[in-house]
């Protein structure tokens, strides 16, 4: 029963998408900012951007310093430590 029930999942575990090994905090980001965070017009992409950059942006939103639709909404829902994470995250991508 046990390998029956491995043989079923072990499959299902490999096909997960790329977009399931993101960081939880990064999962939020990837609905808008499309599969990996590369981009879906009109939003810009995530993907590649130096971390230091990214950090900077989210807490600018955050601050209300940057002038944003949605993006000061969803950065007041993020701490430095998730904010350091998910920008390091996007370096990450290629
Ligand atoms: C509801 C859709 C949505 C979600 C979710 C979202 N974003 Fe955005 N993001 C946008 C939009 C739209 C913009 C353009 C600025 C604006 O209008 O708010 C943007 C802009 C940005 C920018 C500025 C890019 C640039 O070049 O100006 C960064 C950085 C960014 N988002 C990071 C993130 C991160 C990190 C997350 C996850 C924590 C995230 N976003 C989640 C929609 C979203």
């Amino acid at each position: 029963m046990a390998l029956k029930l491995l043989a079923f999942a072990a499959p299902l575990l490999l096909a997960l998408p790329a977009q399931a090994q993101a960081p939880l905090a990064a999962q939020g980001c990837l609905g808008c900012h499309g599969p990996n965070g590369a981009g879906q017009a009109p939003v810009p992409a995530l993907t590649g951007r130096p971390a230091a950059e990214t950090e900077a942006l989210m807490k600018a939103f955050r601050a209300n310093e940057r002038p944003a639709t949605i993006m000061g909404r969803i950065a007041r829902g993020y701490t430095d430590a998730e904010i350091a994470a998910v920008a390091a995250h996007f370096a990450a991508q290629r």
